[in-house]
């Protein structure tokens, strides 16, 4: 098979570097790629945003399956318009992107097919919803309806801080994403991320993980991308994905069927896993970041047959096998990161990393003159197996110390909830 690959952040290394030990592949082209995808893949320079262009390429270069790593490409229609001129696609329609794309969109769902959720409002001007926050009282959760780049949700402990968090949205912090508003419940709990691969009508578990999404130590500071996850999340026991199956994921592909967006590609539900059972607090139409630095080290299965099924609407048909490992990834971020991440600084030591037995994938990496420096906020991904969390962990850092990154900086303490329950007496 001939495949091409859109993004170029560590999600997209780690798959890439996934469908380059499939046997069925021919030949793997990635847009735009990056420094390390491009040991994996051949890095064009396309831009997903063309659609018209990106058709041309798959028609020339005879792909067999295009697979979209980020989620703006498919809110905007870029999987619609692919399948459209005859091209197979992983990943869903801008119609069933919504998931993603509104969060407003989502609670209704939620609301008509009974899905555990936090209670809400949505409001699309700030009176109603200084109204709301006012009756509720704190803590409570504000967020803008659309895409905002992981930055849309304020978790408030206070009603000011919530009005202040709606008056930002309504006076345009967050551009058209902040024009509506959802508030809703404060939900208590422990978070995790659960996967599915989709077929439009079938759902196939695809693992669990956990992120860490605050730039320090503890679980504290300003959220990140996410700064480091380890999978399978111990939390989400058998008896949690059953039910999250039932009560969460089966409902909403059954709710977009019926209303003729039906989902196919990566179904990723954040969840909360609160004294009731699991609640859902946000979908995602993709993979997670880093999320998916961790889940690909473990499949053992072929993950080209998997996507291509699933475009094919044959998942039925399909299961998943996993390795026993954990994997845990830890990532290294610039100098600066979330707020300024400062771009430029050299770095070295990766092949030493890797020959320690780790994997790094690239995110935000760049070459100058044969020099691989750091051109964004988050930077590699350092990712290892081991039979316990703490044995990966144990990997990842030892891997991490002998990277050169001059104000690189990462969280030491990935892993501590899981490493917590591991220590525990069972
Ligand atoms: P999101 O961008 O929707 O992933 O939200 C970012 C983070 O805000 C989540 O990972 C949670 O930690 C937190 N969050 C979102 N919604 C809620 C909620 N209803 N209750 C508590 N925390 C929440
Ligand atoms: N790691 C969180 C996300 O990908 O949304």
């Amino acid at each position: 098979m001939n495949v091409l690959l859109i993004g170029s952040g560590g999600r997209e290394h780690a798959l890439a570097w996934k469908i380059a030990a499939s046997p069925m592949l021919t030949r793997l082209f990635a847009a735009p790629g990056n420094p390390g995808i491009a040991r994996e893949a051949e890095c064009v320079a396309l831009d997903s945003a063309d659609h018209r262009a990106v058709l041309s390429f798959c028609r020339e270069k005879v792909i067999d399956l295009v697979v979209v790593g980020p989620e703006a490409p498919l809110v905007a229609g870029f999987a619609d318009a692919l399948r459209e001129g005859g091209v197979r696609v992983f990943g869903p329609s801008a119609a069933a992107a919504r998931l993603e794309g509104s969060k407003g969109f989502t609670k209704d769902l939620c609301a008509r097919y009974g899905i555990p959720t936090a209670a809400y409002g949505r409001f699309g001007d700030p009176a109603a919803a200084r109204a709301y926050v006012e009756k509720a009282g704190a803590p409570i959760v504000v967020k803008a309806d659309g895409l905002a780049a992981g930055k849309g949700v304020t978790v408030a402990m206070s009603s000011r801080e919530a009005i202040e968090a709606i008056d930002a949205c309504f006076e345009g912090s967050f551009g058209a994403a902040g024009a509506e508003v959802v508030v809703e419940e404060y939900l208590d709990g422990e978070e995790a991320s659960f996967f599915c691969l989709c077929d439009g009508a079938t759902a196939l578990p695809f693992g669990t993980a956990q992120d860490h999404k605050r730039v320090g130590e503890g679980d504290t500071g300003p959220n990140t991308g996410g700064m480091g996850a380890y999978s399978p999340a111990p939390a989400m026991t058998p008896e949690l994905v059953g039910r999250t199956m039932r009560e969460i994921i089966e409902p909403t592909m059954r709710g977009m069927a019926e209303m003729g967006a039906p989902f196919s590609g990566v179904l990723y539900a954040g969840l909360m896993l609160t004294a009731d059972g699991p609640k859902l607090i946000e979908y995602n139409v993709r993979f997670g970041d880093p999320e998916c630095q961790v889940l690909m080290p473990r499949l053992k299965d072929d993950i080209l047959v998997l996507m291509r099924a699933a475009a094919d609407g044959q998942l039925g048909h399909m299961s998943v096998r996993w390795r026993d490992e954990a994997a845990l990834t830890v990532v290294l971020a610039a100098k600066g990161y979330p707020a300024s991440p400062e771009k430029g600084a050299p770095i070295s030591g990766i092949n030493a990393a890797e020959a320690e037995g780790a994997t790094v994938f690239h995110a935000g990496t760049a070459e100058r003159d044969g020099q691989l420096v750091a051109a964004g906020g988050r930077v590699l991904n350092v990712t290892a197996l081991g039979r316990t969390v703490a044995e990966a962990r144990r990997r990842a850092y030892a891997a991490v110390d002998g990277i050169g990154f001059p104000g690189g900086f990462c969280r030491r303490d990935i892993g501590w909830r899981a490493i917590e329950k591991e220590r525990l007496p069972t």
